[in-house]
């Protein structure tokens, strides 16, 4: 099967009407898990999990070291698209068995991973399983994060849509001695450029925040203007403010993606507002300023507007620069298979983030049609798709032969 063919099989887990909605630990995505693990039998790997989810598919080496390893993750944003996250474990597989098929035994075990829950679409972390794996979140800690469903990570886990089920769960997997990242580059500049292979330099820092906005509930028609606490309109304030800080401060992006309001009943004075906020750039000093300002507009509204506003910190990662030695590796891959193979930063966040902290790390991108990801429409060409499994391949198999050649262990 093409690997175009594997993702549109995956992209019917979880289809809606308007793309792909596969969080952690739901039927669909347990069911991502599942068709991984089968095609991964199907090839005679090794299928283990971890205590957080994360799911590793093992092409044995000739000696038992720590691995070669690469992945990404089979969850989806609320209507997402098939190829974000699912592209780099698909490919990985496919990447293993275009090996295995040679018949010749790779020095160290090359590994698959399918890392639990990067988009926090559910719980809200992103990266969670990485995290963990990382050593960033504690497993007890994650497990405690509360989804928006009010369950948590750990009852999660535990539910029939949790842990796979015929998978063995082993504690104590060795960090990787180079990891490597494919993915479609979720943006328009790759296409634009008549870039085929991307070598990533770093993956943009990003802080998430959890804003409660407290106000006072009332009767629409009979609460004058004046003296009102109108906890949507602080949001509407603030929601503003967070978009001027981005576009005034520069090289960053911030977003606000999710608002609740309650009541949210058309004829009553909203009292209460939860938002989330996204703040991101490859220089964590704007990312630092943008909050400040965030924190700065907060204060005034709070005045003018008669409200309460408490911004909590649910996620802070810092740009990761990649591994200059594993890039000039997959620079070399890359340009063998498109001459015009380019650097390109990430402005999107990925497991490499959080894999960075105990192994060097790597990322590939390929283009995505027309930039869009995120969405049900979000594409890559079929043999762009192809080409960026070479890459991986190649990179995997680069990093077992150089650090077979010049490390110590030989
Ligand atoms: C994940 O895709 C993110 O960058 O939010
Ligand atoms: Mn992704
Ligand atoms: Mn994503």
């Amino acid at each position: 099967m093409k690997i175009h063919e594997r993702l549109a099989e995956l992209a019917t887990l979880g289809a809606t009407a308007e793309g792909i909605d596969r969080a952690l630990c739901t039927a669909p995505e347990y069911a991502a898990r599942e068709r991984l693990v089968r095609w991964a039998g199907s090839g005679g790997f090794s299928v283990d999990q971890d205590r957080a989810g994360n799911v590793f598919v093992r092409l044995n080496g000739r000696e038992a070291l720590p691995p070669v390893q690469c992945g990404s993750h089979l969850d989806t944003v609320k209507n997402g698209g098939a190829y974000d996250g699912a592209y780099g474990v698909i490919a990985g597989l496919e990447a293993l068995e275009m090996i295995a098929s040679t018949g010749v035994m790779p020095r160290r075990p090359i590994e698959v991973v399918a890392w639990a829950g990067e988009e926090g679409s559910r719980f809200p972390l992103g990266c969670i399983g990485s995290a963990v794996y990382a050593g960033l979140t504690p497993l007890a800690q994650a497990r405690a994060v509360i989804g928006d469903d009010g369950m948590t990570f750990g009852d999660a886990l535990a539910s029939p849509t949790g842990l796979l089920r015929d998978v063995p769960v082993r504690d104590g997997f060795p960090p990787p001695v180079a990891y490597v990242e494919l993915h479609i580059e979720q943006g328009p500049v790759m296409e634009r450029a008549g870039i085929r292979l991307g070598i990533v330099t770093a993956i943009a820092g990003q802080c998430r925040f959890h804003v409660e906005i407290t106000g006072q509930a009332g009767h629409a028609g009979t609460m004058p203007m004046a003296g009102r606490a109108d906890a949507l309109c602080a949001a509407s304030e603030l929601t503003l403010a967070v978009d001027r800080a981005a576009h005034d401060v520069g090289n960053a992006v911030a977003t606000v993606g999710r608002l609740i309001v309650e009541p949210n009943q058309t004829n009553i004075v909203p009292g209460h507002v939860t938002l989330r906020i996204d703040v991101r750039s490859v220089d964590d000093a704007r990312v630092a300023t943008i909050e400040k300002r965030i924190r700065d507009a907060a204060a005034t509204i709070v005045q003018g507007r008669n409200v309460r506003i408490t911004i909590e910190p649910i996620e802070t990662r810092p740009a990761t620069a990649m591994n200059e030695r594993l890039r000039k590796v997959v620079r070399d891959v890359c340009t063998s298979l498109d001459p015009k193979a380019a650097n390109i930063a990430s402005g999107a966040g990925h497991d490499a983030m959080c894999v960075a902290h105990v192994a060097p790390v790597a990322m590939i991108f390929v283009p995505s049609i027309a930039g869009q990801s995120h969405v049900g429409a979000e594409r890559t060409a079929p043999g762009d798709l192809e080409l960026g499994v070479l890459a991986l391949m190649g990179s995997l198999l680069a990093f077992d032969h150089e650090l077979t050649t010049d490390s110590k262990e030989k």
